[in-house]
């Protein structure tokens, strides 16, 4: 195998949506792994909204990530060579590095992956490394919810919204989800089992969301903010749980984002607003991955992933996610899954 890695790299901040020059792909001669450290081959890249996040000029829940850097993700991957006692070449591990086909990490920064057999390999990373976990914490520890709940998931046809949903629905909530087109309307309610859907593009939220929940939300499961969550908050019973996940439509403004208009309602409906971060859960994951390959296996659910080919394809599909181009869980395929 060469000795040289190919590595995305924070190249220039975007002013706003990211540009073709904001990552750059770059090669290197592969460094020799010191004690401690381990030498890892990717096989899959999840790419996830939080990433351009990661690339702004605010203060965020972490480092963010310098110019000149490598871009950074969450990777599942084979060890190749290891000087840490805990790993061993050929084991699966997954980790927060870089956005490369290979490379030198700490062994301490690595996690083995969940044994996960009887599913394929890219499923389960899809699933429980990132999204799966982020919509059971919002929903059961945020969202607090409870059998009978009416619940509205934003961008819900996306890899976290639709999991948030499944989920409120397997707990005997109502669940109304809020999409970008009528073919994800469609894989709400027909392939996802939401009770139902609204395209916000094409209807007035307000009113829809008045339509589909008469007797108002109780748990709103934000991933979008703005106008969206605006809607939500206007519809929110008393004592409701608004959860902010995320908020994806904010992620590329280059001035400050107004509203939410509605915050009176806060008061007026007794609300709890509360965000989260789910690397703040890492302890719990042993718990988060019984509960989703449990679902998984039993096929309780469900979930569609958008497989982008080739680390080099990398940047240009990260863009999808603020476009609604995505087609569920998108992920990049890097290296070929190891022999079985
Ligand atoms: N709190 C945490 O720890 C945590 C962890 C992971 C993810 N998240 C959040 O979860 C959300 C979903 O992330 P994901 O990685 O699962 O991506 P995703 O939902 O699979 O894809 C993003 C989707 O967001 C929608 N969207 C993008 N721009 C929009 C806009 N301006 N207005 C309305 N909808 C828009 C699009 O769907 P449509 O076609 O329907 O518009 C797009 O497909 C993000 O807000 C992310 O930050 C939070």
């Amino acid at each position: 195998m060469s000795d040289t890695a190919r590595t995305w790299h924070f190249n220039r901040r975007p002013d706003g949506d990211i540009a073709s020059d904001t990552l750059a792909l770059r090669a290197a001669p592969l460094p020799t792994p010191g004690e401690g450290q381990c030498v890892v081959r990717t096989i899959y890249l999840s790419l996830d909204a939080t990433n351009r996040v990661w690339l702004s000029d605010w203060d965020i829940y972490m480092d963010p990530i310098r110019l000149g850097d490598p871009m950074r993700g969450f990777l599942l991957g084979e060890v190749t060579a290891s000087r840490h006692p805990a790993y061993e070449p050929g084991q699966l591990v997954c980790c927060l590095g870089p956005w490369s086909d290979r490379f030198v990490i700490d062994g301490e920064a690595l996690q083995p992956f969940p044994d996960a057999s009887g599913l394929p390999l890219a499923d389960a990373f899809a699933i429980l490394m990132i999204a799966g976990p982020t919509a059971y914490v919002g929903m059961f520890d945020i969202g607090r919810i409870e059998a009978g709940d009416t619940v509205v998931v934003t961008a819900a046809a996306g890899a976290v919204g639709s999991l948030a949903g499944q989920i409120a629905k397997l707990k005997g909530c109502r669940v109304i989800g809020v999409a970008g087109s009528d073919e994800k309307c469609r894989w709400l309610t027909d392939d996802f089992g939401f009770d139902a859907a609204i395209n916000y593009r094409t209807e007035d939220l307000v009113p829809a969301l008045r339509e589909k929940a008469p007797d108002g939300i109780d748990v709103h499961f934000e991933n979008v903010g703005g106008e969206v969550l605006d809607a939500g908050l206007t519809c929110m019973n008393d004592y409701g749980r608004v959860v902010i996940c995320g908020l994806i439509s904010t992620y590329n403004s280059r001035d400050p984002v107004p509203g939410p208009y509605m915050f009176r309602n806060v008061i007026m409906r007794r609300l709890t607003i509360r965000g989260f971060v789910i690397l703040d859960y890492a302890d719990r994951y042993p718990e988060f991955h019984a509960a989703l390959l449990e679902w998984m296996r039993a096929g309780s659910l469900r979930y569609r992933l958008d497989m982008v080919e080739g680390l080099e394809a990398a940047a240009d599909a990260l863009r999808l996610l603020y476009t609604g181009g995505n087609r569920g869980k998108l992920m990049v395929r890097i290296g070929a899954e190891p022999a079985q």
